[in-house]
């Protein structure tokens, strides 16, 4: 069955790191889906900047490496559709691998983001894949991210470059800058697009997982059938 519940809570693999958000959040039922997403990458990369820029439009340059995992939750519409975002940020430092890898399970989608100005980061993004290959769903969906595209003059990884990675990996590749707030959204749309791809196909060729209310309701007009799951 698809990794998705409908009008329901999605609960979490672990408890969260801040349980008393957990409950607040968990308690919003005003929804009809709930997707599972998880921002991947090499530490400083900017996943943590990247989700706040997204849910609150903030940005620091600070960097405060995160620790463990947190979350936040962020509410869209597709279409009649109202779809719950429970986004994890994760820790990229090596040392909270165990913690972060047991929140892969039960993830919808993924963004594996690496850094446009850190080389190192982006030799990364093989062993990130196998990571999810290895703790994650199959069906997941898997966006490749090179954020921080504002720094030109300091990029040593070329969006050609990161356009031939995803390729190879079979991996939808996106530029995006969190400082300056380019394809943030866009992202995070396209990997909500996909997801409902899916579930809109697995609806179709399985109609015993939806309740006869919503039997043939399409959550998205435009099916796209890229191939997003990661094939390394
Ligand atoms: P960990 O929590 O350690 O895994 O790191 P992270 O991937 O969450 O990185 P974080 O978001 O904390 O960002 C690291 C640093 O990069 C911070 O100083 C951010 O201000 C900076 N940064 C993040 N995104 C961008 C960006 O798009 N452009 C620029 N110029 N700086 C960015
Ligand atoms: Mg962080």
């Amino acid at each position: 069955m698809y990794g998705f519940q409908q009008n329901g809570t999605y609960p979490p693999v672990m408890a969260s790191a801040n349980d008393s958000k957990w409950q607040k959040d968990a308690a919003d039922q005003n929804f009809d889906y709930m997707f599972k997403l998880l921002i991947i990458g090499n530490s400083s990369v900017g996943k943590t900047s990247f989700l706040f820029r997204y849910a609150d439009d903030s940005f620091t340059s600070a960097f405060v490496s995160t620790v463990g995992i947190d979350f936040k939750v962020k509410t869209v519409f597709r279409q009649d559709k109202r779809v719950k975002l429970q986004i994890w940020d994760t820790a990229g430092q090596e040392r909270y691998r165990t913690i972060t890898t047991a929140y892969y399970r039960g993830a919808m989608g993924f963004l594996l983001m690496y850094d446009v100005t850190n080389e190192e980061s982006f030799n990364a993004v093989q062993d990130w894949c196998t990571q999810i290959k290895t703790h994650a769903w199959s069906n997941a969906s898997v966006l490749l991210v090179g954020n921080k595209c504002d720094l030109e003059d300091r990029r040593t990884i070329t969006a050609k470059e990161g356009e031939e990675l995803g390729g190879n990996l079979g991996l939808e590749f996106f530029e995006t800058s969190a400082k300056e707030n380019i394809n943030v959204k866009a992202v995070f749309e396209r990997l909500v697009d996909i997801i409902c791809d899916k579930m809109s196909e697995s609806l179709d060729s399985d109609p015993t997982l939806v309740s006869s209310q919503s039997k043939g309701t399409r959550l998205t007009e435009n099916a796209n059938t890229q191939n997003s799951g990661c094939s390394c």
